[in-house]
């Protein structure tokens, strides 16, 4: 209902201006309501959510793109397709409805490489319509001070922050209590996520792991653009633990008065999320597609306004000149990814959450792995599945965003 009041409303002012980071030193770029990270919109699922973004001072435009969040394509915020820039002075209304919960940020897609690395974003997470503690989902039987954390990774001018700050964030839990850690990464590679304690990822990309089981010993690799929800569970002596974000900071979980865990190092085997979890059946049937697509990434030498390079294609074209992908409302679409370009890609879907069905043509084996953000290696192969159920016109590119 277009005319349905919203149930959260929030204003942006985006501006163009001296970053301050606490515990570094500030840098040149932009923010919302005078910070960056911009505030972190918290809704419920049903809510209707309405942002208005107001562009004062940033030159070349600006949009907001709710990442990872299935919005109608008008909302979309993708500068050139699903709306102009907002100029400055201008404004613009995001209207859609929650309907996911889970982890999500926004961020600008207006000349995203440069807006985005310098602040243009923020967190928004959509709290579950029955909210059950982060304790129940970690399969905790603590019910007491469950704990929901935000812990956005952005690097500002080199300088690695967690929520907008250059240094570790402290989070007080009970003893045995279990805490929810949001990571988001937005940065412009893959981030690593461990600890020297078991943890458990309880969601990718907003999405809810089915039986997720202790992880010791391994890393979590988070990739550009992608979030993992981890639950932590605070020592039950009442120490603190340490779960590291990237390899520069940690979120210390525990009492307030104890001390700093040591770091730990990082693991060198990585979870395999194509088996992490128990098998669940998925909500549509992927084995008689309507619709099949190869997405091939590779590289191609050539010349662009007179300068030689060596530059990103999809199956052997360079956007704009990519064959657009056709699809009817309610098909059902299977994606052979493949990478042939030697450097990795974290593939981004606007509007739909993708399953992986198979990497390397090894099946999936765990619980469905649904994402928005995709790490494709070199010479890997991806098959992975969505319901084309969002009418629009929807980007489907890397994420790694000078790409
Ligand atoms: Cu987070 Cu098209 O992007
Ligand atoms: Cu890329």
């Amino acid at each position: 209902d277009p005319d349905r009041p919203a149930d959260v409303r929030v204003e942006l002012v985006a501006r163009q201006q001296t970053i301050d980071i606490p515990g570094g030193h500030a840098i040149e770029g932009y923010t919302l309501n005078g910070s960056s990270p911009g505030p972190e919109i918290r809704a419920r699922q049903g809510d209707l959510v309405e942002v208005t973004l107001v562009n004062e001072s940033v030159a070349d435009g600006a949009t907001l793109h709710w990442h990872g969040i299935d919005v109608p394509n008008a909302a979309d915020g993708v500068a050139g397709i699903t709306q102009d820039a907002v100029a400055v002075g201008g404004r613009h209304v995001y209207r859609f409805e929650a309907t996911d919960a889970g982890t999500y940020w926004y961020h600008s897609h207006q000349l995203s490489h440069v807006q985005v690395e310098r602040g243009l974003l923020g967190a928004i997470v959509i709290e579950p319509a029955s909210a059950e503690p982060a304790a129940n989902a970690a399969g905790s039987t603590d019910a007491t001070g469950a704990a929901d954390v935000t812990a956005l990774l952005h690097v500002y001018g080199g300088q690695h922050t967690l929520n907008g700050r250059a240094g570790d964030e402290r989070v007080e839990a009970a003893p045995g209590a279990t805490v929810r850690v949001r990571v988001i990464n937005s940065d412009q590679g893959t981030t690593a996520v461990w600890s020297a304690a078991p943890f458990r990822v309880v969601a990718t990309d907003g999405h809810d792991v089915n039986e997720p089981t202790d992880i010791e010993d391994r890393r979590v690799l988070v990739p550009a653009g992608g979030r993992a929800d981890v639950a932590v569970r605070a020592p039950a002596n009442g120490e603190a633990v340490r779960l590291h974000v990237g390899g520069a900071r940690s979120v210390v979980i525990g009492d307030s008065e104890a001390s700093d865990p040591p770091a730990a190092r990082q693991p060198s085997e990585t979870l395999d999320l194509l088996a992490y979890g128990a098998p669940a059946p998925l909500s549509f049937d992927t084995t008689a597609p309507d619709r099949v697509f190869d997405y091939v990434i590779a590289r191609r030498f050539g010349i662009i306004d007179g300068r030689p390079g060596n530059f990103w294609t999809i199956n052997g074209r360079m956007f704009p000149d990519v064959p657009m992908f056709h699809v009817r409302e309610g098909d059902v679409v299977v994606m052979h990814l493949r990478n042939d370009s030697g450097d990795v890609h974290p593939m981004h879907l606007h509007g739909h959450h993708v399953v992986v069905l198979a990497r390397d043509g090894v099946a999936a084996s765990g619980s469905p792995w649904i994402v928005d953000s995709l790490d494709v290696h070199p010479g890997e192969t991806y098959d992975i599945a969505f319901v084309a159920d969002n009418p629009g016109i929807w980007s489907d590119h890397c994420h790694t965003l000078p790409h």
